[in-house]
């Protein structure tokens, strides 16, 4: 049988025993199934702890290399959970936050709200007192509107609000390709491009920031996109940013100390990708932006990056139960073998949402079938519930065989769904050999509970 395991795309602590079943972190994976059941979201706790300050020592290190501070914001909305936000602050990270619910697991899990951003492209007058109640500290604004419904806000908590505006530097990445355009056609962010000799409206804010005394302008904020694995994109970002920021030194005297220049830092998924190395892009874009400051004569500001994926990403598989096995005929000559596993489009939406692509193999055993292209779906009541678009699995796949899908620790769980009343799947962390729930499986109780007849 071919696999890939132990390497990429798996999380660094998973292996097959002798007999070919894989085992996670010292688990094995029958263990696993018998515990906490399937689907089940599994979390190598070792290798998101390590991604985790790997992202920070590698950025900590370059940009100290051009005398500048870093700090680097988890995103949250990868994967949110107590013991997630815990781990993640005690490997140094601070925690970005994208609404009330998600500032809610940060301070229930005991980060420190100076150490946590607010985001958000509406926040509600309820999620922005939370955030001004915990001390958060920052809140990154995204519209003209927002920088007086803070200031009011702030102004009626007595308090001064730390705030960066979000800004859209034209960069869009993702993928292979970026591409600069003078505006952007969607709901993030100010555009740093002027019409007409006006101000832009990135210009507009941050002089509105500037002249709200309920507010203290810290620094200014750019998110170019995500799964990104050309690097350039983030260098034109940083450059236009700090265009910016000595534009608004020039205006009002005021030089930001800082600049956020967002996550979007790519993972592999399929055997043969190559995810982003944190070292090197830290090196490129540190040197790239103490160039763009040198020719401005600004002096650097404090940077942060906000990596999501990156860390959570790769340190998350998902088990399933295969329940069916269905050869299809396609097309003349080729047969799909459909595997239908009990789980789907409610636990990980990527592949019908943005037709992304995932592996998987068997796991409970060692199979020397010929391999056949298979397709994994869901139970779900849409041919569109697909879970992996095209793989290679074992002739023999049959009812009872574990699958498990790589990399899947990123926006699956946080994006997942009830949907056809599916509970969703819990998520277990595995080290040292032992297994624990952190956030238990959903039942169909649980469902009931919320419908008031
Ligand atoms: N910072 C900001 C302001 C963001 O909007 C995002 C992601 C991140 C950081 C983290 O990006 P990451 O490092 O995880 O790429 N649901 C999509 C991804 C949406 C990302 C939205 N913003 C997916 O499943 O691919």
């Amino acid at each position: 049988m071919t696999t890939t395991i132990p390497g990429e795309p798996w999380s660094t602590g998973v292996a097959r025993d002798d007999e070919g079943a894989l085992v996670v972190a010292g688990v094995p994976v029958a263990d696993l199934v018998a515990q906490h059941g399937t689907p089940a979201y599994v979390l190598d706790e070792a290798d998101l702890r390590s991604r985790a300050a790997g992202y920070r020592r590698a950025f900590e290190a370059a940009f100290a290399e051009v005398g500048a501070g870093v700090d680097v914001y988890y995103a949250g909305k990868a994967l949110l959970s107590v013991a997630v936000a815990r781990w993640v602050h005690e490997e140094g990270l601070r925690v970005d936050t994208a609404t009330g619910g998600e500032l809610a697991v940060a301070l229930r899990a005991g980060v420190p709200g100076a150490h946590i951003g607010v985001h958000g492209n509406n926040k509600s007058d309820d999620e922005i007192r939370a955030a001004l109640d915990a001390g958060v500290g920052r809140i990154i604004v995204d519209s003209l509107v927002e920088v007086d419904r803070v200031a009011a806000l702030a102004a009626a908590a007595g308090v001064v609000a730390p705030v960066m505006v979000r800004v859209t530097t034209g960069v869009h990445a993702g993928g292979h390709e970026y591409i600069s355009t003078a505006h952007e056609d969607q709901k993030f962010g100010l555009s740093v491009a002027a019409a007409d000799g006006a101000d832009s409206p990135a210009m507009t804010a941050l002089l509105a920031a500037v002249a709200r005394p309920e507010l203290h302008l810290l620094g200014i904020h750019s998110h170019i996109g995500s799964q990104i694995l050309d690097p350039s994109g983030f260098e034109v970002a940083a450059r236009t940013v700090l265009e910016l920021r000595a534009a608004l030194a020039l205006r009002t005297g005021v030089l930001v100390d800082e600049v956020d220049l967002g996550g979007g830092y790519g993972i592999a998924y399929l055997p043969g990708e190559v995810a982003l190395d944190p070292d090197r892009i830290a090196k490129d874009v540190a040197a790239s932006v103490a160039s763009s400051a040198a020719a401005l004569g600004t002096p650097l500001p404090r940077f942060s990056i906000e990596p999501g994926r990156a860390i959570v990403g790769p340190a998350g598989l998902t088990l399933y139960t295969v329940g069916t096995v269905k050869p299809v005929r396609v097309d003349e000559g080729l047969v799909r073998t459909y595997v239908s596993v009990d789980g789907g489009m409610s636990d990980n939406i990527r592949p019908a949402l943005y037709g992304a692509r995932y592996h998987a193999e068997v796991v409970g055993r060692l199979s020397s079938a010929e391999p056949v292209l298979a397709r994994v779906v869901g139970k779900h009541c849409e041919s569109g519930d697909i879970v992996v678009h095209e793989v290679q699995l074992p002739g023999d796949v049959r009812a009872g065989d574990v699958l498990a899908v790589a990399a899947t620790g990123a926006y699956g769980r946080s994006m997942a769904s009830n949907y056809n009343h599916v509970p969703r799947p819990p998520v277990v962390a595995v080290r040292d050999a032992a297994s624990r729930v952190l956030v238990r499986r959903e039942t169909v109780e649980d469902l009931l509970a919320l419908d008031q007849g």
